[in-house]
């Protein structure tokens, strides 16, 4: 039986041994000379603005992704806005977005005075419940923020279909889904308009920076306007510096640039690594009581960006607080040294600045938009509270430069404390800690 001499172990928590030794997991990203080259080579070239690297990072994740045209940005975030404004948001317009994501899913919305409207979510596959969707749109409802969460991307025939039902844009939220795809088609690629995150998390990663990605032309002005200054020539070209709408500063960088372009090179190589780690991961972990494993729906193809276990706590027997067992598991987890860890605790309905309606003050942007009655109550969603309150991830050992070994050995720390989870009493792990 596999595993045999780790399982008998006292956990690491309690007074054994840690299951994976210190230094085995090894940092994201791998870095090699590619990177080292072409960061120099920027930094020697003399252009740290908006340069020849930017130019050309962004016609080769375009390239890469299937889209006509990106624009590099200096966040994720950034791109969202753009895309929002691009499609043609405005004060006042619902747009619809999951009630489990990153804050800036739905923040991106109130930066252009827009009222986000949350759709629970699907326990299986932790996106936006596609079968929800037409329920929350009103009249009002001008767009969708379709998050690939995960690695996992959304339904997106569903969501295409009814934002054509309704006349709805839709924009790509793939920040956590480089190379996700469904039927084929990639994350980013599949909507009016993506956006991508380069954060360092991120699998595609260059620090930080983003891209805005669509086919559309007129998108993709509407987008460049707001990226940069509200001009409609770009940096590349003879600027006029003249406002023609309202813009941000959102443009990425030449040094930025060249590492993400190094990176790139490595991403397919990168992901199918990740894929492997998952699967050696997931042949661990199968049919361990009390651990429901990430699915992948016939059709897509997971990146694994976050490997998201969730805790059945019914089968461990646990009928207290849910949310208080998962953050001692978690410590246990991590005193094995498997460098687990919970990426969003909370829901974003349940967020402060969502609850209080009051982002820029005297309750803008919904005091003035009429929108007092959009309903943030958290109960409303309690398949992203049930998500919230039971999951942990896997992240870092499956990322290159790790290997399946590294991945199996995360897997059976995890069991480890899985089999012995009678052991663990919160009362004890935590004591007074919230
Ligand atoms: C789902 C999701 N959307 C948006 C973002 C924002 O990206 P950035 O941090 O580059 O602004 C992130 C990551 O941080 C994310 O995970």
């Amino acid at each position: 039986m596999h595993g045999m001499t780790l399982t008998v172990d006292k956990i690491a928590i309690l007074g054994g041994t840690p299951a994976v030794p210190d230094g085995l997991i090894k940092k994201w990203p791998p870095i090699d000379d590619t990177d080292r080259q072409m960061v120099l080579a920027s930094l020697d070239g003399g252009k740290h603005t908006f340069g020849p690297n930017c130019q050309a990072f962004q016609e080769e994740v375009a390239a890469w992704n299937g889209n006509r045209f990106g624009i590099f940005t200096n966040s994720g975030t950034a791109a969202l806005h753009m895309g929002l404004v691009a499609c043609g948001v405005g004060a006042g317009d619902h747009v619809l977005v999951p009630a489990y994501s990153w804050s800036s899913s739905a923040t991106c919305v109130i930066h252009h005075n827009a009222i986000p409207v949350f759709v629970d979510i699907d326990f299986d596959t932790i996106n936006m419940d596609v079968d929800k969707i037409e329920a929350a749109i009103t009249p009002r409802t001008k767009a969708v923020v379709a998050v690939h969460l995960h690695g996992l991307a959304l339904n997106m025939d569903k969501v295409m279909a009814i934002a054509e039902k309704h006349n709805l844009q839709v924009v790509e939220d793939a920040c956590q889904s480089h190379g996700a795809r469904f039927h084929g088609r990639k994350a980013g690629a599949m909507g009016h308009c993506g956006a991508f995150s380069f954060n360092q998390n991120k699998c595609l990663c260059s620090g930080e920076g983003g891209m805005f990605l669509t086919d559309g032309e007129a998108l993709r002005d509407g987008a460049a306007k707001l990226w940069s200054f509200g001009e409609v020539r770009t940096p590349l070209q003879d600027r006029d510096y003249h406002a023609y709408a309202l813009g941000w500063m959102y443009r990425g960088n030449d040094l930025t640039a060249a590492f993400g372009r190094a990176q790139l090179k490595k991403l397919d190589g990168y992901l199918d690594i990740q894929r492997e780690n998952a699967a050696a991961l997931r042949a661990e972990l199968e049919g361990v009581p009390g651990l429901i494993l990430p699915i992948e729906p016939e059709g897509h193809w997971h990146t694994y960006y976050n490997f998201t276990v969730r805790i059945d706590m019914n089968a461990i027997g646990w009928t207290g607080e849910p949310a208080r067992m998962r953050e001692a598991v978690l410590k246990a987890l991590q005193a094995e040294g498997t460098q687990a860890s919970v990426w969003q605790r909370f829901i974003l309905p349940a967020m402060t600045v969502f609850r209080a309606k009051n982002a820029y003050g005297k309750g803008s942007p919904w005091a003035e938009q009429d929108a007092m009655d959009v309903d943030y109550d958290p109960a409303r969603f309690p398949v992203a509270q049930r998500h919230a309150a039971t999951h942990f991830a896997i992240i870092m050992p499956l990322r290159a430069p790790n290997g399946p070994d590294v991945a199996k050995r995360v897997g059976e720390a995890v069991r480890k404390v899985f089999d012995k989870i009678g052991r663990i009493d919160p009362e004890r792990i935590l004591g007074e800690d919230k």
